[in-house]
């Protein structure tokens, strides 16, 4: 372990960065495993960030240090395209390319037309059930779709972990949706919600929305989807052609930069073939933080590459909230250290759970509640 606290004050602009730290933990791991803590507060010229401990990395340092000298004027700004060049998608086909319903869907459709207005207003389930019915009333039940002017490349079942966001819901669907129709591909959403009063276990409700899509359908590709996360480029393509997969690149609340290199939080998505193979998500993880960290160390220790969408593409907006008391797992760095030892006895192979699943028309409701017990793991 190691820390280094470095201060920092522009000559060129009045701006001064009173305190910063980067504090970074290194668990003699393997260099995939290691874990990164960044904690640091910025103040300039009355700017705060002081944004979420674990998920903000030192970029965001660099990108305020380098924002402070290219700003010679009186606002403040983020120089969010300094480094990345965006990837020219030239390779999406014409307006009036013909395909088949014998055909594949083709991957790069002409209707996927790049940025998307994100609305983030509040609407009911029932005028979003409306609108999309309206618009395609081949839209069933459980928010299954498939495309009929081709064959979907990928059968993709969309899961959602859920707690107390109801009002969050119907915003993503109403944006999701026709995305997923243009996008050519087959699709459902899955709802699985956690009652009780343990806190929040959002890794083990993928594992029980996984068990539970797969009696529906024999899906092939999964999206692991937060409900507040919305996509703003239609080129962010759901299927699994690249899987692994972390979909969320550049989150607007993260200043449309990845926090860390490891970052696997958002969306992201499996194969259901990799999915089984990594023996799933973890069950041990406990409140908020960590699962997806141990995701990806499952995903590193099976030997698969991720990837991710490149350029403006993986841009995603999240709507605002407060964090209504969900609590933070302290024992995760704990349990990260031993990522591997536990990957083949907690995940898919220890679960038992007994849910209550109704289908609504937009979406498959898994109710279930959760306890330790369901997932018994020998102490780590
Ligand atoms: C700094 O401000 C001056 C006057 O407002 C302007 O002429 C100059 O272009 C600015 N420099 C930069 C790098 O923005
Ligand atoms: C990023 O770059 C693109 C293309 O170079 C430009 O159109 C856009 O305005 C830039 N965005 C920001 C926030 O600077
Ligand atoms: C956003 O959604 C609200 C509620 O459905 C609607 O009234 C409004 O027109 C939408 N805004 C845009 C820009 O589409
Ligand atoms: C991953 O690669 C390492 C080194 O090449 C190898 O030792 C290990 O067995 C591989 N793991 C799996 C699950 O294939
Ligand atoms: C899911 O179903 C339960 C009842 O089984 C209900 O209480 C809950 O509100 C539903 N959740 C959603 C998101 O529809």
């Amino acid at each position: 372990m190691y820390i280094t606290k470095a201060k920092y004050t522009a000559k060129q602009t009045p701006v001064s960065l009173s305190l910063c730290f980067r504090i970074h933990i290194s668990l003699s791991l393997p260099h995939f495993l290691s874990l990164s803590l960044y904690v640091f507060m910025v103040q300039a010229r009355g700017i705060q960030i002081r944004e979420n401990v674990k998920n903000i990395g030192a970029q965001v340092l660099e990108q305020v240090v380098r924002g402070a000298h290219s700003n010679n004027g009186t606002d403040y700004a983020y120089d969010f395209n300094s480094s990345e060049s965006e990837a020219p998608p030239t390779t999406y086909l014409p307006e009036d390319f013909n395909y088949l319903p014998s055909q594949v869907c083709p991957e790069r459709l002409p209707t996927m037309k790049g940025r998307l207005e994100v609305n983030m207003t509040e609407i009911l389930l029932d005028e979003v059930e409306h609108s999309l019915l309206r618009a395609d009333p081949s839209l069933a039940p459980g928010g299954y779709w498939t495309p009929t002017d081709c064959q979907p490349r990928w059968k993709v079942a969309i899961l959602i972990p859920f707690r107390n966001r109801h009002e969050h819901l119907p915003i993503l669907l109403r944006h999701l949706v026709p995305v997923l129709q243009r996008q050519r591909l087959q699709f459902a959403f899955y709802v699985i919600e956690q009652t009780g009063t343990e806190p929040f276990n959002r890794a083990m409700l993928f594992n029980v929305g996984f068990k539970e899509a797969m009696k529906d359908l024999d899906w092939n590709c999964l999206v692991f989807h937060d409900v507040d996360h919305l996509m703003e480029n239609d080129r962010n393509y759901y299927g699994c052609n690249d899987m692994p997969r972390h979909f969320a690149v550049k989150l607007n609340k993260y200043s449309y930069m990845l926090p860390y290199n490891e970052f696997f939080g958002g969306v992201s998505g499996l194969t259901v073939e990799q999915y089984k193979k990594i023996n799933g998500f973890p069950n041990a993880f406990w409140g908020w933080g960590g699962e997806d960290d141990d995701l990806w160390n499952r995903v590193q220790l099976a030997n698969y590459t991720v990837s991710r969408p490149s350029g403006e593409l993986g841009r995603y907006m999240s709507i605002p909230h407060h964090h209504h008391g969900e609590a933070q797992f302290l024992g995760r760095y704990t349990l990260l250290r031993h990522s591997k030892e536990r990957q083949g006895l907690d995940g898919l192979s220890n679960l038992n759970y007994s849910p209550q699943v109704s289908r609504r028309h937009l979406y498959t409701n898994i109710s279930v509640s959760l306890t330790r017990n369901l997932a018994p793991i020998a102490d780590y």
